[in-house]
């Protein structure tokens, strides 16, 4: 969504150098291992002088950095205009509505996650979600139920 995009380019702009940086050093780690952790941020704050409670305080404020890992499937369900206006909210509700999820979108289990995202660039397709990366188009909300059966007999399989 080009507002979302705005906003948070605002939001960057507005920050202190430093902070940006960390914001940008942050998402990196995330980038590499998928999640943040404690330690990552106490080595973070040792190395660069920030204060430990800042780099907290940047983590919680985006909501795209995770403080877990993933789960062992994830589902990705695309928040971007197209496919919000064509439904992206009922997939995700009858998506989640049968799991119990933490704020992450990770089941206690380990999984899955489910998460939203933005325009993944295949509008033509809407409503779309991406499922352990591969793109999915013109899904239907009453399709989500099997297509969490199908995730589970697969991640039984492997263990
Ligand atoms: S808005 Fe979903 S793919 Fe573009």
């Amino acid at each position: 969504m080009a507002d979302e995009h705005s906003r948070i380019a605002e939001i960057m702009q507005a920050l202190p150098e430093n902070e940006r940086q960390m914001v940008n050093v942050i998402n990196q780690i995330q980038e590499q291992k998928g999640f943040i952790s404690r330690d990552d941020l106490r080595d973070l704050a040792a190395q660069t002088g920030q204060p430990e409670s800042s780099l907290e305080g940047l983590v919680s404020f985006f909501s795209s950095f995770r403080t877990r890992p993933v789960g062992r499937n994830r589902v990705s369900v695309c928040y971007g205009t197209a496919c919000y206006t064509r439904g992206a909210d009922r997939l995700h509700d009858r998506l989640t509505g049968e799991l119990e999820l933490d704020a992450d979108g990770t089941s206690a289990d380990g999984f899955i996650t489910i998460d939203k995202v933005q325009c993944v660039g295949a509008c033509s397709l809407a409503p779309v979600l991406v499922c352990n990366g591969t793109l999915e188009g013109k899904v239907k909300s009453h399709q989500m139920p099997a297509k969490l059966r199908e995730l589970r007999e697969d991640d039984a399989k492997r263990g």
